[in-house]
């Protein structure tokens, strides 16, 4: 069954950007001249997702301000006869057909997907965290895209983690099937090191079959006292097979202020407009040891 929809989770407080984030969504900061979430509606746009439904929450009107149109902006540009910026405020307005959820109470990302089943009815959807910024030849999700074409279950995309870094993820029990491509035996939010089945960890990529909601109602609150989408996964495995994709590009994490940084400076070191001269104030830079 073709993919159509793109279900993209921006609902949380940013506490660990705060105080940025007191008045404005996380999901709005930018990168380099873009806003995060912007990439990830691209990404989904590039993949032949054609509805986007994204889980908001109060306090992020800037999130639907930024997907529509600007009227008022669109005339200054136009009066100061700049085509170029102009077409580009447009084209933001005209990316994708986008509705908005609202999650009243934040009770993790299994709940956050839960929510959204009326909207995205019985059939399967790819789902975005828009931590995850994923810089790739082929859009990730395409990719992904290609591996539930062959299999018809739901795919999640891993890439492989530092050891000592697995209680960051959800982390896969794999049997590799084919280059790239495992079957998940089982799963678990976040392990610590030594409880951990691989170093195969989850990034915010998903495709997921429709039962994966009647699943997330019977999940109980997992880690951190939140419905985790990854012990829903675990039930549904059950009930259908699961695979993992190891795809093919750079992820970002900008969940976090040093992962944001890591990611704005990698940015703008693949920017043609801005890697030269950035480079060059790099090197100058006199780098205490
Ligand atoms: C979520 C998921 C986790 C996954 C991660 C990917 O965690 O719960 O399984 O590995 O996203 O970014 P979060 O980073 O939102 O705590």
């Amino acid at each position: 069954m073709k993919i159509r929809k793109a279900v993209v989770t921006s609902a949380g407080w940013g506490t660990r950007f705060l105080p940025a984030t007191k008045s404005q969504p996380k999901e709005m900061l930018p990168l380099i001249d873009k806003p995060i979430i912007q990439y990830v509606i691209e990404e989904a746009v590039a993949s032949g997702l054609e509805q986007i439904i994204i889980v908001t929450a109060l306090g992020k009107h800037a999130i639907e301000n930024h997907f529509d149109r600007s009227f008022e902006l669109e005339h200054v540009l136009r009066q100061k006869g700049d085509e170029r910026l102009l077409r580009e405020v447009q084209r933001i307005s005209e990316l994708a057909s986008i509705c908005y959820i609202r999650q009243k109470e934040q009770l993790g990302l299994g709940h956050a997907v839960s929510i959204t089943q009326d909207l995205v009815g019985d059939e399967p959807f790819a789902l975005f965290l828009p931590d995850d910024i994923i810089e790739a030849e082929v859009p990730a999700m395409k990719q992904m895209l290609q591996v539930h074409d062959r299999y018809g279950c739901s795919v999640v995309a891993v890439e492989t983690v530092p050891p000592e870094n697995t209680a960051a993820y959800g982390i896969i029990s794999p049997k590799q099937v084919e280059e790239r491509v495992y079957q998940v035996l089982d799963l678990v939010e976040k392990p610590e090191p030594e409880e951990a089945p691989s170093n195969l960890g989850i990034v915010g990529r998903y495709i997921l079959t429709p039962e994966i909601f009647s699943v997330l109602k019977e999940t109980p609150p997992g880690k951190g006292g939140e419905i985790q989408l990854t012990d829903g996964l675990r039930l549904l495995l059950q009930q259908q097979a699961l695979y993992a994709y190891r795809f093919q590009g750079t992820r970002h994490d900008t969940g976090t202020p040093l992962g944001f940084l890591k990611a704005s400076v990698e940015l703008a070191l693949h920017c043609p407009d801005l890697a030269s001269e950035f480079k060059e104030y790099l090197r100058k830079l006199d780098l205490p040891h």
